[in-house]
């Protein structure tokens, strides 16, 4: 089915929660979403950078609902303190797991629990804020977790025997390795929520190339100098602004017609409306699903609530 980013359907009485919201895909996933009519959770690491968030999208969107909660998905006391929030919310229409280390670190991180960096921030901190959410999506008609993945994935490969690259760190390792993990993690999410007979469904979506330099500036949430828009612009031919990355995720949580068997996109790989695309064979495979959660379960020292 083809879709028009700019003639969303209507999203009152839906909330959706987006980590990592205050910057970025996830700042204009809020913003698109909140036009659009929804209630938009931002959890964000910084309060200061939330708040400005927050006030953009005020500023942008007339009588937008939109506030602010505290999460580092690192910290796994942040973690169950939203997820216990959103156990005491009505409705959790869909958790969008946005947040993400873009640029590792050169050298191996790990965060306070010994496990590495890349990966703790981009899966293992929301492998255990869903598995604790869950019962608030189980209980919200037709509720989605939406997963971040990255084109990343089509060029490197997860180590499932060095899952925390103790032995083979590079920071594009742990970047790609990651966004498979997610990826593996989302579609095999979303083949236990179906073998348990759940509403929830599970997406995985990629917003292929998207650039800060190419984004429009928004006070407080976007302010690349000239030299980044130079930079950025140069490369205009295949790449977009993270407001266009953000066209996927939304899609994702809009159109009732995608499934957990779809991976969604852009139209041009790095850039364009939102399409259906395929996975690689690595992030897809029910195998790699099933060698991956229970090191996810180890690593996060969390039970998943599903068989
Ligand atoms: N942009 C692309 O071309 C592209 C391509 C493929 C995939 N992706 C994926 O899309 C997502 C967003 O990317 P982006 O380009 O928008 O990145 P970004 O502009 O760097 O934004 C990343 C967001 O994640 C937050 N974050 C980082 N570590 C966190 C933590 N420990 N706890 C809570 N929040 C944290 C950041 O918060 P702070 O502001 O506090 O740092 C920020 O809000 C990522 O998952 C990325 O892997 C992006």
């Amino acid at each position: 089915m083809a879709w028009d980013p700019a003639g969303l359907p209507d999203a009152h009485g839906r909330t959706v929660v987006i980590t990592g919201g205050n910057a970025g895909v996830g700042y204009f996933t809020g913003e698109q979403l909140a036009r659009a009519g929804a209630h938009v959770v931002l959890a964000c690491r910084d309060p200061e950078h939330a708040e400005a968030a927050v006030a953009a999208i005020r500023r942008r969107v007339r009588g937008a609902r939109v506030e602010a909660t505290p999460l580092d998905v690192t910290d796994r006391g942040s973690i169950d303190a939203l997820a216990d929030a959103l156990l005491e919310r009505e409705r959790v229409d869909a958790l969008v797991l946005n947040a993400g280390m873009v640029h590792p670190p050169r050298e191996r991180r790990t965060d306070r629990y010994g496990n590495e960096l890349v990966l703790s921030t981009n899966v293992l901190g929301h492998f255990r804020l869903v598995a604790r959410a869950l019962p608030a999506l189980e209980r919200t008609e037709r509720a989605r977790v939406v997963t971040l993945g990255s084109l990343a994935t089509r060029l490197g490969s997860l180590r499932l025997d060095d899952l925390q690259l103790e032995r083979s760190y590079t920071s594009w390792r742990a970047y790609s390795g990651s966004k498979i993990a997610a990826q593996a993690f989302g579609f095999e999410l979303d083949r236990r929520l179906r073998a348990a007979g759940s509403g929830v469904t599970s997406l995985v979506v990629h917003p292929g190339y998207s650039t800060s330099g190419r984004t429009p500036g928004v006070r407080g949430v976007n302010q690349p100098g000239r030299v980044k828009r130079f930079a950025d612009n140069l490369q205009a031919a295949w790449t977009q602004g993270k407001d266009h990355g953000a066209w996927v995720p939304v899609r994702a949580v809009l159109d009732p017609t995608v499934t957990g068997a779809d991976y969604l996109g852009p139209a041009a790989l790095t850039k364009g409306v939102p399409v259906n695309g395929r996975a690689t064979r690595s992030s897809r495979s029910p195998r790699t699903g099933a060698r991956l959660w229970p090191l996810l379960e180890a690593a996060s020292d969390q039970e998943f609530p599903l068989p």
